[in-house]
């Protein structure tokens, strides 16, 4: 039996099979798909196994990674609901490990019919930095996996980047922060580099500059617990130019914009388990 499988290697199974591999020997790490040639195609590039399969992904490794998008968890689950039991049944060790926005461990308990069966469920909010070593994972606190278990998980997960534990009363909120952010994060840097362009730079080294400014900025303000708009006070000198830059974005209402859209994504995360 392998240590870690993947069911769905799109954008974030991709990510994690990748930190995965970085972590433990590949041959530890098993992806599959539903579309077989992706997940093939992964395994060759890591030096990892593909499986084919969810059956027989279930019943290849110990720690099973589910990476689809909620709408199509349900399907998963009922397809290996069988095997996992004949697995369970068989004496065999399975943690199960969720990725799935806004779906809670009780879907898979219900699922996988594991009532009074003891399973481990670390349900666990990764994001796309994961590819690349710099992600940050936000860990649901909870009674059904013990502390070695976590800490085996931080191990075979430790090249993704950082982690932190939550409990559930705070998981969606940390969760939106984590795994939405790049997206705006993205959304505003695109913009400062087309400030850039309209005062005449080139689109690459006003892609880059834009880049660099957000990476210095980020690294500074990690590195102190300083106020974060204390760097702000620094850089705005008495009438200048970044001074006039802050005033046309309050005109324009950045910060409301952010906090809506941090509080919208709020409200959809917390419908998303809903969805059939
Ligand atoms: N993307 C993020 O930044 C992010 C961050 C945190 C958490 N998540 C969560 O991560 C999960 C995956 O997101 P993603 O962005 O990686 O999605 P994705 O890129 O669409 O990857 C999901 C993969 O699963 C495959 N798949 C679909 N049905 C399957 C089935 N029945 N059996 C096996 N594989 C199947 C998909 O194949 P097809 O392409 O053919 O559909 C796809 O390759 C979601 O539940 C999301 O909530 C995502």
């Amino acid at each position: 039996m392998k240590k870690i499988a993947f069911i769905g290697s799109g954008t974030m199974g991709t990510a994690l099979a990748t930190a995965a591999c970085r972590g433990i020997d590949p041959k530890e790490v098993v992806v599959t798909d539903f579309v077989q040639e992706k997940a093939k195609a992964l395994a060759d590039q890591l030096g990892c196994h593909f499986v084919e399969g969810n059956k027989a992904t279930v019943q290849s490794a110990e720690y099973l990674v589910f990476c689809v998008k909620p709408q199509f968890l349900s399907g998963v689950l009922e397809e290996i609901k069988s095997t996992f039991q004949e697995c369970l049944d068989a004496g065999e060790k399975k943690i199960i490990v969720t990725i799935v926005a806004g779906v809670d461990s009780a879907v898979y308990v219900e699922a996988l019919g594991l009532q009074g069966k003891q399973v481990p469920i670390i349900r666990i909010l990764p994001n796309t930095a994961c590819l690349i070593g710099k992600g940050f994972t936000l860990i649901m606190q909870d009674d059904s996996y013990t502390k070695e278990q976590l800490e085996e998980f931080k191990y075979i997960l430790r090249e993704s980047g950082g982690f932190d534990s939550l409990p559930p009363s705070q998981f969606v909120a940390g969760t939106v922060l984590t795994s939405t952010s790049p997206a705006f994060i993205a959304m505003f840097a695109n913009s400062l580099a087309d400030g850039g362009v309209y005062n005449g730079l080139l689109r690459p080294q006003a892609r880059r500059y834009a880049l660099e400014g957000i990476l210095g900025t980020v690294q500074l303000l990690l590195s102190s617990d300083k106020h974060l708009e204390g760097l702000k006070d620094d850089v705005c000198s008495p009438a200048g130019p970044a001074m006039i830059g802050v005033k046309t974005l309050e005109d324009k209402g950045f910060r409301s914009a952010v906090i809506n859209a941090v509080a919208d994504a709020y409200e959809r995360f917390s419908s998303i388990g809903k969805i059939k």
